[in-house]
């Protein structure tokens, strides 16, 4: 089972000005490249799965038919304020089920490393394969692998926005096979005044070995991406025979 994390409830309203700097419209560009060389199937249906508020779909709207599902309704009431005729559904990766088939599943941004064992992992992605078309592609960017990670370094980040100022200090641990973040976040903002949040969360740590494998054992032809789009994670590319 995942784990339930109530911070996206609290901050789903500031995740894009968190985020503003992360240049979706050109990660974009490159898993349209992606797509277009691994596809086999006919269709553009695209299915964005722990979709956040929606940042990936904005870009894939203009080529793709789009769905979004991600586990907190706060962040998809973001993304449905922004794009009124996409269906964005609440539903968790692991376990949704829909009648519908898909010519691409993507999961994002970390979104895969939820699935906190790689019991989990599998299960996750036999229901994406369950939920592809033949020749369909699945892409998956997991957090980092086990020998990426870099643990116990303190971080700082800062967000000045015109009537909003954000502090944010972390430091991320091992936990066995989990990377365990503690965060603070404090901020100020017009009208609002000054408050904080705290949080801890654990993703996985997947090796690359894991998550080829599984793909594999799901039924997918699968390749490593190193570096995938980011230059910061792996991306991950499963075609369904
Ligand atoms: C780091 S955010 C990435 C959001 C988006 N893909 C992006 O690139 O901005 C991770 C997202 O995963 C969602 N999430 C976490 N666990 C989930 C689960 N079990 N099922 C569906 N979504 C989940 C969270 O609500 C959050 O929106």
């Amino acid at each position: 089972m995942t784990q339930i994390r109530p911070l996206y409830n609290q901050f789903a309203e500031y995740y894009d000005l968190l985020h503003v700097n992360k240049d979706y419209a050109g990660e974009v560009k490159e898993l349209k490249k992606i797509i277009k060389r691994y596809k086999k199937s006919d269709g553009r249906e695209l299915l964005d799965v722990a979709c956040g508020t929606g940042r990936h779909i904005f870009y894939f709207k203009n080529y793709f038919s789009c769905m979004g599902i991600d586990f907190h309704e706060s962040m998809l009431k973001v993304a449905r304020k922004k794009m009124k005729d996409i269906t964005f559904k609440q539903a968790e990766m692991e376990l949704f089920s829909m009648r519908k088939r898909f010519d691409i599943i993507t999961c994002l941004y970390g979104g895969i490393s939820y699935t906190l064992s790689v019991r989990s992992l599998k299960d996750t992605l036999i229901n994406f394969v369950h939920h592809l078309k033949p020749g369909g592609v699945i892409i998956i960017e997991p957090y980092f692998t086990d020998t990426q990670f870099k643990p116990n370094r303190p971080k700082l980040s800062t967000i000045e926005h015109k009537n909003i100022k954000i502090a944010r200090l972390s430091l991320s641990r091992r936990k066995r096979n989990l990377a365990s973040r503690k965060m603070i976040m404090t901020i100020v903002e017009k009208d609002k005044g000054v408050f904080s949040f705290e949080d801890e969360r654990d993703v996985a740590l997947f090796s690359t070995e894991q998550i080829l494998t599984n793909m594999k054992r799901v039924g997918l032809k699968a390749i490593r991406i190193k570096n995938g789009i980011t230059q910061e994670f792996d991306l991950y590319v499963g075609v369904k025979e």
